[in-house]
């Protein structure tokens, strides 16, 4: 697929098929993620894959609040990103830069996931809202990093028949001169 396809077929899908996501094509999504650039080549993500059992009950528990993510219970999987910032940078030793990254690192490394399931005909929803802490509780993760993005990730009941609307390019962008 072009990569210009795949990005206009990228969409947040609440709407997911009672259909497994095969492990082929999540690795694929995880591998397109781990070549996601960062801060010094930092790479501070780290993923946790939710499949089932507990963990899965749990998560989407913390996921759907406040009227939010109430589509959590349709999906069988789900990739929790994690990091926090280094002590020290990995390559020099030298204290991190004043300007924190590492939330950045892991917004790029999600959009990269989420094209990488696009373009291998997934859906997916990147989820920023939900309880942190009792579910970092529940999956182990160490109290110095933080859960900073849940993606949920299926075959999509139906496709959007219009893409979700954006600003206009001229309101966004100013060409110099
Ligand atoms: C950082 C971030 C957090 C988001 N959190 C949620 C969320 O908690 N629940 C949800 O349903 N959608 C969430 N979204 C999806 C956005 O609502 C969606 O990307 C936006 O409305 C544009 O629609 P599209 O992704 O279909 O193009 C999030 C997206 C981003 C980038």
């Amino acid at each position: 697929m072009d990569f210009f396809e795949t990005v206009n077929r990228r969409f947040s899908c609440r709407n997911y098929a009672d259909r497994p996501v095969e492990k082929e094509k999540l690795l694929a999504c995880l591998e397109a993620a781990r070549r996601a650039p960062s801060s010094r080549n930092s790479q501070p993500c780290r993923y946790v894959v939710v499949n089932g059992g507990e963990p899965r009950t749990g998560l989407i528990k913390y996921t759907k609040i406040e009227g939010f993510n109430q589509f959590a219970d349709q999906c069988g999987t789900f990739v929790v990103l994690y990091g926090g910032q280094a002590e020290h940078d990995p390559r020099t030793g030298k204290p991190p830069p004043r300007r924190a990254y590492w939330q950045t690192d892991i917004g790029i490394a999600a959009a990269y996931f989420t094209l990488a399931a696009a373009a291998q005909g997934l859906a997916t929803c990147i989820i920023g809202y939900f309880e942190e802490k009792p579910l970092r509780e529940l999956l182990g993760i160490p109290e110095d990093k933080q859960i900073w993005l849940i993606l949920a990730v299926g075959y999509a009941k139906a496709e959007p028949k219009q893409p979700t609307p954006r600003k206009p390019l001229e309101e966004l962008v100013r060409f110099l001169p």
